[in-house]
């Protein structure tokens, strides 16, 4: 397994480029299940959870092509309805098969994802959803194996709570569904709006975009698009915090500005500085040295799970005592034994964690649990005196496209050793 060694106390400066949305791309490569012909899809980041989904839709049946930055996929000769437990359980967003196979296919059968390093996770939300619209669910043998002969029907459906694959898949289900749908408390992600409007130039009749009421109204067929997928507003977010971490000056381009309002905001109390020169360009200032501040992760527009851990990596180092409060996952705070080897001083209460700022980290030999909480590590990493070697960085390329690359080019210390 590859390891990320970084060389801790460089500032960082100069120009980075933010890749496509991972957790945009993933569903709307999903969404080419529900298209006639082939789509191409660009700004695609090269990942490995991208490499994932791709597999998932050539195990069913759809021939698709990645080349840098690009997807081109074609569903015509999909006839293999099986989301199977070895790929499913390496991604859990492998789920977005379900709403867009049943819809369109009548028939589909997807791996329970199973436990997660980050909560639960259940999709009782997405299964509640697909049943409102009629469709026969019963989980057997670990897979979810879902029917609906006659196609799926409009239904106003009330989510429990903002779910964002769950609103997507219904979503996907729904623009092929008959008659009218209406999804209520639907999640508000910019993601979820990127996968609306892609579907929207298939041909889908959507209402509400950006809000948390969705009305959809089903159409017969949809035909393949040309769509550019947004840039990734956590990765956007990471680099803020690598400023601010390191004291350095980062341009950020092809920034998803007016999703970052939330993260903006606070990072600003810690003591950033922003300038916004173009349409999507942020130059980010870190401080001599960040102010604490609290946060509490929520639904968007509020301050994003996704960015919970790299926030209290900064807070690691800040010049008192900042209480982070995690809403959206019920274990996501496993990099807090990580940073506490790296000498941060955090104390845990339940869903709350209470960081006292501390001038210094250590370097020191820490382990990626998941995606976010690798990234923290990195950041740490990068402030921290001596040096800093984090293992099992599968995760961390999950979701970061070229994570070392994009950080030696602002100056950090940062190799991979391959395994
Ligand atoms: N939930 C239920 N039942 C459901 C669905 C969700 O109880 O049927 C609960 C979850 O357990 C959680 C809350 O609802 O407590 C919110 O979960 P949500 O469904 O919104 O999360 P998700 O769709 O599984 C996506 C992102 C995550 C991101 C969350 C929250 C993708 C592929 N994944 O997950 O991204 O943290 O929304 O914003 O879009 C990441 O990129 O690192 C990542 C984990």
């Amino acid at each position: 397994m590859d390891k990320i060694i970084i060389e801790g106390g460089q500032r960082l400066e100069g120009e980075v480029t933010i890749s496509g949305a991972k957790n945009a791309a993933l569903p709307i490569m999903a969404s080419t299940l529900l298209a006639d012909g082939t789509s191409a899809l660009e700004n695609i980041p090269d990942l490995l959870d991208i490499r994932t989904i791709a597999n998932l839709l050539r195990r069913l049946g759809a021939e698709v092509d990645l080349s840098a930055g690009r997807a081109e996929i074609n569903s015509n000769s999909v006839e293999n309805l099986v989301a199977p437990y070895e790929l499913v359980k390496t991604m859990r967003a492998s789920v977005l098969v379900l709403g867009p196979l049943l819809t369109r296919f009548g028939k589909a059968q997807v791996s329970l994802p199973g436990g997660c390093a980050i909560g639960a996770r259940p999709i009782n939300l997405h299964l509640k959803g697909l049943t409102a619209m009629g469709a026969e669910i019963n989980l057997e043998h670990g897979y979810v194996q879902a029917e609906a002969p006659l196609g799926l029907q409009g239904a106003d459906i009330f989510f429990d709570l903002p779910t964002v694959t769950g609103t997507e898949n219904l979503l996907m289900a729904a623009v092929l569904a008959n008659g009218t749908t209406i999804l209520r408390n639907a999640a508000r992600e910019p993601e979820v709006a990127d996968l609306a409007n892609a579907l929207t130039a298939m041909g889908a009749k959507i209402e509400g975009i950006g809000t948390d009421v969705l009305t959809i109204e089903g159409v017969k067929s949809l035909k393949a698009i040309s769509y550019g997928v947004m840039s990734d507003r956590i990765e956007a977010a990471t680099f803020m915090a690598a400023a601010g971490i390191t004291g350095g000056r980062i341009t950020i381009k092809q920034a998803p500005v007016s999703a970052l309002t939330a993260v903006e905001n606070k990072l600003k109390q810690t003591g950033l500085k922003f300038d916004h020169p173009g349409q999507d360009t942020i130059v980010v200032t870190g401080p001599s040295r960040i102010n604490s501040v609290d946060i509490k992760t929520e639904p968007y527009p509020g301050f994003p799970t996704d960015m919970q851990a790299q926030f209290m990596a900064m807070m690691c180092f800040a010049s008192g005592l900042s209480v982070i409060t995690e809403t959206i996952f019920d274990n996501r705070f496993i990099h807090v034994s990580e940073l506490e080897r790296m000498g941060a001083d955090i104390r845990l209460s339940g869903n709350t964690a209470i960081v006292e700022g501390v001038p210094a980290l250590l370097g020191a030999p820490v382990m990626a649990t998941d995606l976010r909480a690798s990234a923290s590590l990195v950041l740490a990493g990068l402030a921290a005196k001596g040096q800093t070697e984090v293992s099992r960085v599968y995760h961390i390329d999950r979701g970061y496209e070229r994570i070392e690359e994009k950080l030696s080019g602002l100056g950090a210390r940062i190799r991979r050793i391959k395994a």
